[in-house]
């Protein structure tokens, strides 16, 4: 891969703003000087991730994650250091050159993606042939044109194997065809899995295409959709279908919907409504959950309008319980589902729902009035019961009232009898988060040495020099390499700056995660000179301390007179140095 040099990316660094990038993958919301956001790294339930715009870092106080913008999108998609600077250009719409077409070593299911990759345009060019015809013609009875095609990337499988000979030619083995979910062996041969399907791509976060859905279009005795079967890279339960095209859409309106089927993202596209996944049609897993809280806390559940879709949306409120989200819930008349809604009922139906639909409360109140007869007195009593906690549990005063009163009217129970009956729940005020998360080992005064000249060469050029001059060595690797990359650039650039500094220390985010922690120390600058001498007097004594130790391992070892005896004076010789 040719690299970009370091004053190219610099050049690139000085036009990004971190703030606009990150704002693009989780809600940031400003915090005084900087923004908080959801950390993306770990199953974050309050913002503990803070962005800086005067210092074009992030850092997350729970898991410690930290970075410049070029490592944030490279984790988050997981990809090189210099596939995220090229994304990041593209995004500001610079050109740099990177050629990442080349494979990067780090990604070690690179094959697996190229094949999805190559099987997606071949499934997508199959459409457009005259074998087509038919599969084109049954998307056309249900309205879906050209447009939602292309977008939704939809192709179609032949009843022929040309997809592995095709594969095959690009050298890519039987075995990876096979355990991609590409192609089945039998004796020896290999032949394409997916025969005569209107094909979906599945994504994963990211847009890349990790596998398939298959959907059958003429005759019906087989199974509706056939999935890719689970490989190391598809697993079903971490993603929602459309995430990738969604999450911009959820970011801006604060709101994700929440259906089951492809067709019913993709129907709802067609009306204009972008924040949609799906949940493909399975109980939903913690981890898609998760996924959805790092983009909102505002969801509208709009499940099929069958028993299945009440079930799904029982699940998914129980499921989601352990999260702070604000549920809103769409239940669709006559048993249809969103696609089959819009198609019938129209757009403006369809927006009427979206527009209004119920709260969890209310939700769980009409579920749970069916189950009682309000006429018996023992049902209204029992009914009370059941639905307590959830109105104790409502958060906003005045709703709560509302709803109070609401039950009142329909069971004719006396209202202020309901408000001794019903108190509603104090809320559990959130912990700020802390500072210092983790237990925090205590420092040796080695450590401490080590953090503070640092600390003071990255802001003051003088110390740079001083180091140089009188230690030049660190105990701690991390802490030793920093410091000699802080002079090798000082010595090149005749300045140092921390923000320049950083991107010049490119894919070394190991260097660039320490060097944060360090400024964290947030010091004043005024140190004397005696203070910085003091810590170098402090490494110093653990390097003497550290070349007794491996003098006196070796005497314990040594059996010859002569040789013990070098040792023991050498020994002998920093000693003295130790106490002069
Ligand atoms: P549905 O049966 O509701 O499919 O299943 P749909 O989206 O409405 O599709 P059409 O309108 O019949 O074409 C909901 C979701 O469950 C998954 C799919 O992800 C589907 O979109 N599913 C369904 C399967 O994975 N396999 C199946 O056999 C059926
Ligand atoms: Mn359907």
């Amino acid at each position: 891969m040719s690299k970009p040099s370091f004053e190219e990316i610099l050049a690139l660094q000085r036009k990004v703003n971190i703030v606009d990038i990150i704002g693009d993958y989780v809600q940031l919301v400003k915090k005084g000087k900087n923004y908080a956001a959801k950390c993306p790294f770990h199953d974050d339930h309050n913002p503990s991730m803070f962005v800086s715009e005067e210092k074009q870092i992030y850092k997350c106080f729970v898991c410690g994650e930290s970075g410049r913008v070029f490592d944030f999108v490279q984790k988050y998609e997981k990809i090189s250091f210099y596939e995220a600077v090229k994304k990041v250009a593209d995004k500001v719409g610079i050109n740099i050159n990177i050629d990442t077409t080349v494979k990067s070593n780090d990604n070690k299911y690179s094959d697996q993606y190229e094949i999805y990759n190559l099987s997606n345009k071949y499934y997508q060019n199959n459409l457009n042939t005259s074998l087509g015809k038919i599969a084109k013609n049954y998307l056309s009875s249900r309205s879906i044109n050209d447009d939602i095609i292309k977008h939704f990337e939809i192709g179609l499988s032949l009843g022929d194997n040309k997809l592995s000979t095709l594969l095959l030619n690009k050298n890519y083995s039987k075995n990876l065809l096979v355990r991609s979910g590409i192609a089945v062996a039998s004796n020896n041969n290999i032949y394409d899995k997916y025969r005569d399907r209107i094909m979906f791509p599945l994504w994963d976060i990211n847009g890349k295409t990790i596998g398939f859905s298959g959907r059958i279009y003429e005759g019906n005795d087989q199974s509706k959709y056939i999935n890719t079967m689970e490989t190391d890279i598809f697993k079903k339960g971490s993603l929602l279908y459309n995430y990738h095209n969604a999450r911009e859409h959820v970011l801006k309106e604060d709101k994700l919907i929440i259906v089951e089927g492809f067709m019913d993202v993709i129907r709802l596209y067609t009306i204009g409504v972008y924040n949609v996944v799906a949940s493909m049609g399975t109980a939903i897993t913690n981890e898609q959950i998760s996924l959805i809280n790092k983009l909102t806390k505002n969801i509208v559940l709009m499940f099929d309008g069958d028993k299945a879709g009440a079930k799904a949306t029982d699940s998914f409120i129980e499921v989601s319980s352990n999260y702070d989200f604000d549920i809103k819930i769409v239940r669709l008349e006559e048993d249809l589902d969103p696609d089959d809604y819009i198609l019938k009922k129209g757009k403006e139906k369809m927006m009427d729902h979206l527009n209004h639909p119920i709260s969890l409360f209310d939700y769980k109140m009409i579920k749970y009035k069916n189950d009682y007869n309000f006429d018996n007195p023992n049902d209204v009593s029992k009914f009370i019961s059941k639905i307590a906690d959830a109105v104790a549990s409502i958060k906003d005063d005045i709703v709560f009232n509302l709803e109070l009163k609401k039950i009142s009217k329909l069971t004719g129970v006396d209202l202020d009898l309901l408000k001794e009956k019903i108190v509603k729940k104090e809320e559990i005020k959130e912990e700020p988060v802390k500072k210092e998360y983790k237990a925090k080992i205590r420092e040796t005064k080695y450590e401490k040495a080590s953090k503070y000249i640092l600390y003071y060469m990255i802001h003051n050029n003088d110390i740079i020099t001083y180091y140089y001059d009188n230690l030049s060595y660190l105990p701690d690797d991390i802490d030793r390499k920093l410091a000699s990359e802080i002079v090798l650039f000082y010595k090149k650039y005749k300045s140092f700056n921390m923000q320049d500094f950083m991107t010049y220390l490119e894919d070394n985010n190991e260097l660039v995660k320490r060097i944060i922690d360090i400024d964290e120390l947030n010091i004043k600058n005024d140190f004397s000179i005696e203070e910085i001498n003091e810590y170098i007097e402090t490494i110093k004594e653990y390097e003497k301390k550290k070349q007794i130790k491996e003098l006196s391992d070796k005497l314990k070892n040594e059996s010859n007179e002569v040789v013990r005896k070098e040792i023991a004076k050498k020994i002998f010789d920093i000693r003295i140095k130790e106490n002069k």
